[in-house]
């Protein structure tokens, strides 16, 4: 297999330009690219070929993400771009379904809620809960004051476990390495704070080499969240939300091990 860095330099070569994101499929039969030269192409994951392009003249692409529709032809993409604006693709006809503006500033991050109701792009300290249908913006979160967002990760789960009505939770991961966690019910246009985690930094903080801090659900148990960035050490944290503690944290050398005994200890 490729590292990270590799796939990312072989993509660009395809494209012929900077590649920003690269995004699967649910089922994972095909990959979409967006590049710096505003270019959205979807690609088969067996062949390699080019399935798609979406070309977008004069502004760089930077984060994509599928809808979460199960259906072939209504595969859409959401892409966010340089000057704030959020366009979606529908692949089965080609074309451009919707274009907005919910953010001033290059959005960093996008994905769709759960459920697929609404888009969360996030831009400088803001994400933006979208309608993909109408392009309304219900909700602004304004929470994370600032920092670049680096990441956004929405599951379906019931969310009265941990004491909150909804039937999704998302969580946003800043650069300041903060991550908050929201329980949401979209139909009821709903949303509250269920979690946030505040990461220490380094005591001789060398910002520009430090790696991004990033987030998402463990898969297998979305209570679980995985956290990486600069802390005090190079690791990855496994933060239970239920117990309110990081459970377990290990080196990132050691992740396929360390997501076996995640499951283990469950
Ligand atoms: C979400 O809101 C809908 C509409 O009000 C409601 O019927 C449903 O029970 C809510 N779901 C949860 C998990 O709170």
């Amino acid at each position: 297999w490729w590292s990270r860095s590799e796939l990312f330099s072989l993509l660009t070569l395809c494209s012929a330009a900077q590649v920003n994101d690269v995004v699967f499929s649910r089922d994972e039969s095909r990959f979409a690219t967006c590049s710096q030269d505003g270019s959205v192409r979807v690609w088969s994951t067996g062949s390699f070929e080019l399935v798609v392009q979406f070309q977008v003249i004069n502004q760089a692409c930077r984060c994509l993400c599928w809808s979460p529709s199960s259906s072939s032809d209504g595969s859409r993409l959401a892409a966010g771009y340089g000057d704030g604006t959020l366009r979606i693709f529908q692949l089965a006809s080609t074309e451009m379904e919707m274009k907005l503006r919910p953010h001033q500033e290059a959005i960093s991050a996008i994905t769709y809620s759960a459920s697929g109701e609404k888009t969360l792009p996030g831009s400088k300290g803001l994400v933006a809960v979208s309608s993909p249908i109408s392009g309304a913006t219900i909700r602004v979160i304004r929470d994370h004051k600032g920092a670049a967002i680096n990441s956004i990760q929405s599951v379906s789960e019931q969310c009265k476990r941990f004491g909150l009505e909804g039937n999704e939770m998302f969580l946003v991961a800043g650069a300041d390495r903060r991550v908050s966690v929201w329980a949401a019910n979209w139909s009821k246009e709903k949303c509250d704070l269920l979690d946030w985690l505040s990461f220490p930094a380094p005591p001789s903080s060398e910002e520009e080499s430090l790696p991004p801090s990033l987030a998402a659900f463990y898969p297998a148990d979305p209570s679980l969240l995985l956290y990486t960035g600069y802390g005090l050490k190079k690791e990855l944290s496994f933060y239970s939300l239920t117990k309110k503690q990081v459970s377990h944290s290990t080196s990132c050398l050691l992740l396929f091990s360390s997501v076996q005994i995640g499951r283990n200890n469950r």
